[in-house]
This record gives structure tokens, C-alpha cells and sequence, in this order.
């Protein structure tokens, strides 16, 4: 499975009660993160970790991306969370805290072993002070770890660290999620950005997906089930934008434009690569379009 394309909405599911667990192939979320570490105490850490063992290993989630947020490297959990993936086999490890090269490559070593983990993907969380400063060495990781594939915003440990409280605009927090963009692009990496705390404020969180989309995230992380449907709507191809896609198709298509480099279409250029992203935005249209 392809764990980086078209994940508009990932939800965190606490690891800790089978009942919530067996939610996930019913929600429409493109990626489910079974968590086990800041939404699992530590006194249930193992409760957790056989709750999410268990439902990766009988549940049937359809397209839907099949995450597990282990616990960090210093972690006391780190090296049973890892035999435990090995048995649940999810699509992608969600390493947290990930603060230096060093930290993805301690867990893409023991990966390495494991012929479970051939196909498992690692999504590696920046949030902290460090991981900005260090944004850069972490995404290019990728060049000697070819599994990890997608940055994730974790905002509460960000704000926490920081001592940043997270205001409704982000504003103060704009520079940091930009330099995790542009470290993601320039390895090739995708990026979520992070949870919405206020799951009852509708407005914010559309505001915060609106925020996302115009910053480049592929997604946004979410907590409650009640956030899917705007983080779907929001970060999928709008309908005028599918409708601009399909008009710049037809145009480079007609006969007397087939050979130029560049047309015009209501009084704006449109060169070749936006024919590229064009196809490309009415394909993953189409791709969404069948999960609904
Ligand atoms: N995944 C799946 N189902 C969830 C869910 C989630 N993240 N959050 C809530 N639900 C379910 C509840 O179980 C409940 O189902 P029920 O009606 O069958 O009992 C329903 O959605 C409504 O939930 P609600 O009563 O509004 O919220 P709650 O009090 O049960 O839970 C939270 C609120 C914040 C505790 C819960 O949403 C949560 O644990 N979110 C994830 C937290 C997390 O993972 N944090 C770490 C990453 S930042
Ligand atoms: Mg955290």
C-alpha cells in the first residue's frame, strides 16, 4: 500500500478500548492512527498495545491507511511496541518526537531486521524546538531510509515545548510549519499538519483546514470522529478547481494548441506544467470519488 497519497483526514484512536477500536473501518478517515503513547497512560501501555495488535491483526479497514503511533526511542515501551507492530504489521510506524536523523534511523535499523517490516512505512512526528532547527536532517533521512515517507505536525508537544500557546490563526506558528513543508518537499516527503483540540468548534477547524491547504499539507491529523467530513471536504480538489482542471485539459487539447508551450485562457497563462498538475488533480479527484 501507498501510505503517503491522498490523506486528507488521519484519526488518532486511543489503543485502549477495543469498543472505539472496531469504529475504524466504519469512519471515513483516509488513515487511522492507533495510538499508543500520549493518548495511552502508562499504566495500560500493554492493555493498549494487545488492543491494537489485535484489531490491526482482524479488522478490515478498506483503503483506509492503517497507522500505529508507537512510543518514542527513550521510551521504556520503544522496543515491545516494535516486536508488537511486527505481529500487527500496520501500513506505516508513527515514530514520535523525532528530534534528529538519528532518532528514525535507531528505529529504521531494527526495521531493517524484521522481514514484517518490508513494506512498512515510517511517519515520523516533529514536535519540538529541535525538530524545527533540525527539519532539514530529518527529511532527508529519506535518502538512507527510503521507507520513511511523511512528516506529521504533532502541535500539542509543539506548544508544550515551546511554551507557544496555539492561537485560533496560528500566526506565531506559520514559520515553524512552513520549514516542515519545505523540508517535506524538497525530500519528496508528504506532511500532515496537526489536531484541532476543539473538536466542538466546527468554524476553527475549517479554518485551520483552509490554513493547511493554503500552506501545501497533504492532511490534517484529527481526534474525534466529528472532524472527518471537513478535513475530507477541505483538502480534497474543490469542485471549481476540478471544473478549472478539466477546462485547461480540453484547451491544450484542441488541435491548434497541441504544439504550444503555453496558452491563455481568461486572460491568465497557463503553461505545461499546470497541464501536469492538472491531470494529476483530476486523477486524485477520481480516486477520492470511489471512496465515497
Ligand atoms: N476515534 C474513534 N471514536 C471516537 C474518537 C476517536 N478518536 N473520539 C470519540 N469517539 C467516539 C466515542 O467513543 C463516542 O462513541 P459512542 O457514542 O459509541 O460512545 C463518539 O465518538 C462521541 O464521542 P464524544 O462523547 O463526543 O467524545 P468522548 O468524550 O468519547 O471523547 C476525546 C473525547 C477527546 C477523549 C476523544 O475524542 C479522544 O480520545 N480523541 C483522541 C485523543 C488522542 O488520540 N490524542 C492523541 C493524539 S493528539
Ligand atoms: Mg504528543
Amino acid at each position: 500500500m501507498n501510505t503517503t497519497i491522498d490523506c486528507r483526514s488521519a484519526l488518532y484512536m486511543p489503543a485502549v478500548q477495543e469498543r472505539v477500536l472496531a469504529k475504524g473501518p466504519k469512519l471515513a478517515a483516509d488513515a487511522i492512527i492507533l495510538d499508543l503513547e500520549d493518548a495511552v497512560a502508562p499504566d495500560v501501555k500493554e492493555l493498549a498495545r494487545e488492543a491494537a495488535t489485535t484489531a490491526l491483526k482482524e479488522l478490515d479497514y478498506g483503503y483506509r491507511i492503517r497507522a500505529l503511533r508507537i512510543n518514542g526511542n527513550a521510551t521504556p515501551w520503544f522496543a515491545d511496541d516494535v516486536a508488537a507492530a511486527m505481529q500487527a504489521r500496520p501500513d506505516a510506524l508513527v515514530l514520535p518526537k523525532v528530534e534528529s536523523a538519528a532518532d528514525i534511523h535507531a528505529l529504521n535499523e531494527l526495521m531493517d531486521k524484521q522481514p514484517e517490516a518490508a513494506d512498512m512505512a515510517i511517519w515520523a512526528m516533529v514536535e519540538s524546538p529541535m525538530a524545527v532547527l533540525n527539519a532539514h536532517a530529518i527529511a532527508k533521512c529519506v535518502q538512507d531510509c527510503p521507507r520513511l515517507s511523511l512528516l506529521v505536525v504533532g502541535s500539542n508537544d509543539l506548544a508544550r515545548e515551546s511554551n507557544m500557546p496555539i492561537s485560533a490563526d496560528r500566526t506565531l506558528l506559520l514559520p515553524w510549519l512552513m520549514s516542515f513543508i519545505a523540508a517535506a518537499r524538497a525530500y519528496g516527503l508528504n506532511i500532515l499538519d496537526g489536531v484541532c483540540n476543539d473538536f466542538a468548534d466546527e468554524a476553527r477547524l475549517r479554518q485551520e483546514c483552509l490554513q493547511g491547504v493554503a500552506m501545501g499539507m497533504d492532511g490534517k491529523t484529527l481526534i474525534h470522529p466529528a472532524q472527518i467530513a471537513i478535513a475530507n471536504e477541505v483538502f480534497a480538489p474543490s469542485a471549481s478547481a476540478i471544473e478549472d482542471a478539466g477546462v485547461i485539459v480540453a484547451t491544450f487539447a484542441e488541435p491548434q494548441n497541441e504544439a504550444l508551450g503555453v496558452v491563455k485562457i481568461n486572460g491568465r497563462m497557463v503553461e505545461r506544467l499546470h497541464l501536469d498538475m492538472a491531470k494529476q488533480l483530476l486523477a486524485r479527484a477520481d480516486r477520492l470519488a470511489e471512496r465515497n
